[in-house]
């Protein structure tokens, strides 16, 4: 792993692979290492950079308000700051699972000038509803006290389909101790930034760069039919339903995964040959 100096933190990342820059931001709580089929598989085709995003993995927090959290927009702020430092200034593939697909709704907002592709995978575009912003908000007081492993043992049933548990003991413990090991800290700081995130609802059908919608078909977080609506309102999104997989799709049948994301940048790639 690299790290750079970004204004907030060191952030760590990895960096493989030549061409066309994707940028794969993971969810909570976890770290790069979500995508570690995928830097494989697409390494030889593009430049596939993989950070850990403040607080996770081996990012360190930094300063952090207690209160209000880390914004998705701070995420997404930070990752700029990555690019920038990596010296990338030609518009990247955006891919964000899950809170990184927060983030990525807001790096849509604001840095749309960066922006060559997006793949929103496995995320919400709604905000919280109040029951679920009081448990963000209960979790974030609490986590200190609870402990990580009590948080794994809450998330786990939701991050994986039941049939992962029984077949792919590898993924479940390897979700498993990423989330154990993550700071009680960084997660405080990503509930509170989740539970005050805006809706991006509106944010859709503005959307104007080529997009892929991916879904794991088994996925209770971020279900599919919330997903095909994300793929419906965005104009010409495309949209892949990934079998056997339920919300970590990229991790329970990376195979699929990785399939639907090179056919998707070799159309990225096709298109600006094109334009060019
Ligand atoms: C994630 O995987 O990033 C989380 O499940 C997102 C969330 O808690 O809404």
């Amino acid at each position: 792993m690299n790290t750079a100096s970004i204004s907030t933190t060191e952030m760590a990342y990895v960096d493989r692979g030549a061409g066309l820059p994707v940028l794969l931001v993971h969810g909570y709580p976890l770290d790069h290492t979500m995508w570690a089929a995928q830097i494989d598989a697409l390494s030889g085709r593009a430049r596939v950079i993989a950070p850990d995003l403040r607080g996770f993995g081996r990012t360190p927090l930094g300063q952090v308000d207690p209160i209000r959290g880390l914004s998705m927009e701070q995420y997404a702020d930070d990752l700029v700051e990555l690019l920038d430092a990596l010296a990338i200034r030609e518009p990247i593939v955006l891919v964000g699972f899950s809170m990184g697909g927060y983030v990525a709704w807001q790096f849509v907002r604001k840095h749309a000038d960066r922006l060559r592709a997006l793949v929103a995978c496995d995320t919400r575009a709604a905000a919280d509803t109040e029951d679920a912003r009081e448990g963000r908000l209960k979790m974030a007081q609490h986590v200190a006290e609870w402990g990580t492993a009590r948080v794994a043992e809450m998330m786990g049933p939701k991050l994986l389909a039941p049939q992962s548990f029984a077949t792919k003991r590898d993924v479940v413990e390897a979700v498993r101790r990423v989330v154990e090991g993550t700071s009680p800290a960084a997660i405080a700081a990503a509930q509170r930034g989740m539970a005050d995130r805006p809706d991006a609802t509106d944010l859709l059908p503005k959307i104007d760069v080529p997009t892929l919608v991916i879904v794991g078909e088994h996925d209770l977080i971020s279900t599919q039919s919330e997903m095909e609506s994300i793929a419906q309102a965005i104009p010409g999104a495309g949209l892949a339903v990934i079998s056997e997989a339920g919300h970590m799709a990229p991790m329970e049948n990376p195979e699929k995964v990785n399939e639907a994301l090179r056919r998707f940048l070799d159309a990225v790639g096709e298109d600006a040959t094109a334009r060019a």
